[in-house]
């Protein structure tokens, strides 16, 4: 399926989503919501460990809502710096609180893009983790080259992981929504409490609910994620993993 025929397929679903009754997703852009705490479990359901990443491998999972995708990515070293001040397309700041995890280098965010909501679907995903060298232009118009990029393929926005999401390229206004993720060094467990910047959600659910609700066969694709959520490699999940 090109990409053409997926938006088609999308746009289709446009109608029909709009018969689903709206949950109020109601909070002011960009603060810290708190959601259910979900535990991160491996496929077979049991204690997502650090040591169980595999560094630059990109990974997903399902939440604050059990049909909206997220990445988690071992970024193999420390992340930049905490409490990263990034704003939203409304121009409202927020702080990125920086990578989890003993080497302070696991980080999640929303993968759906904050342009026009691309996202991993269990056909194909345009959206990916890019740990090796990736091509791009940057907002001035400059080639650029670097490893360590979020990359949506449908029109060439990239994200900096290192960096809170923010945008490096394209059309994409806002970063990726940070997922908030608590990591118990005692256990080695991870979990998602919450989510936090310019979140996509509500769009999300106007656009695609319907189509996610047949994809991960549920009657509300807005229900949220419950105590536990199962990681699995983007690759497992998508068909057809797009790259440019
Ligand atoms: S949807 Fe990602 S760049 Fe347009």
């Amino acid at each position: 399926m090109n990409r053409r025929d997926f938006n088609r397929i999308c746009s289709s679903m446009v109608a029909s989503a709009t018969a689903i009754g709206s949950l109020p997703i109601a909070h002011a852009a960009s603060e810290r919501v708190t959601y259910n705490k979900s535990q991160l479990l491996n496929e077979n359901k049991k204690l997502l460990s650090p040591e169980t990443l595999i560094p630059g491998e990109p990974y997903l999972f399902f939440y604050p809502f059990i049909t909206t995708p997220c990445f988690l990515i071992d970024l193999g070293n420390q992340t930049n710096a905490d409490k990263k001040s990034l704003s939203d397309k409304d121009g409202n700041n927020y702080l990125w609180h920086g990578g989890v995890g003993p080497n302070k280098s696991v980080v999640a965010y929303s993968a759906i893009c904050t342009h026009k909501m691309s996202h991993p679907a269990r056909e194909i995903s345009f959206i990916n983790y890019r740990h090796e060298k990736t091509a791009y232009f940057s907002r001035e118009g400059k080639s650029e080259e670097r490893s360590q990029v979020i990359s949506c393929c449908s029109e060439r926005s990239v994200y900096d992981p290192r960096d809170g999401a923010r945008v490096l390229s394209g059309p994409a206004s806002q970063p990726l929504a940070s997922i908030d993720i608590e990591y118990d060094e005692v256990t080695g467990a991870f979990y998602a409490i919450g989510s936090y910047g310019g979140d996509m959600y509500e769009k999300f659910f106007e656009k695609f609910g319907f189509r996610a609700g047949i994809e991960h066969r549920v009657s509300d694709p807005k229900k949220l994620a419950g105590d536990t959520a199962v990681v699995r490699k983007v690759v497992d999940y998508s068909g057809q993993v797009i790259k440019c």
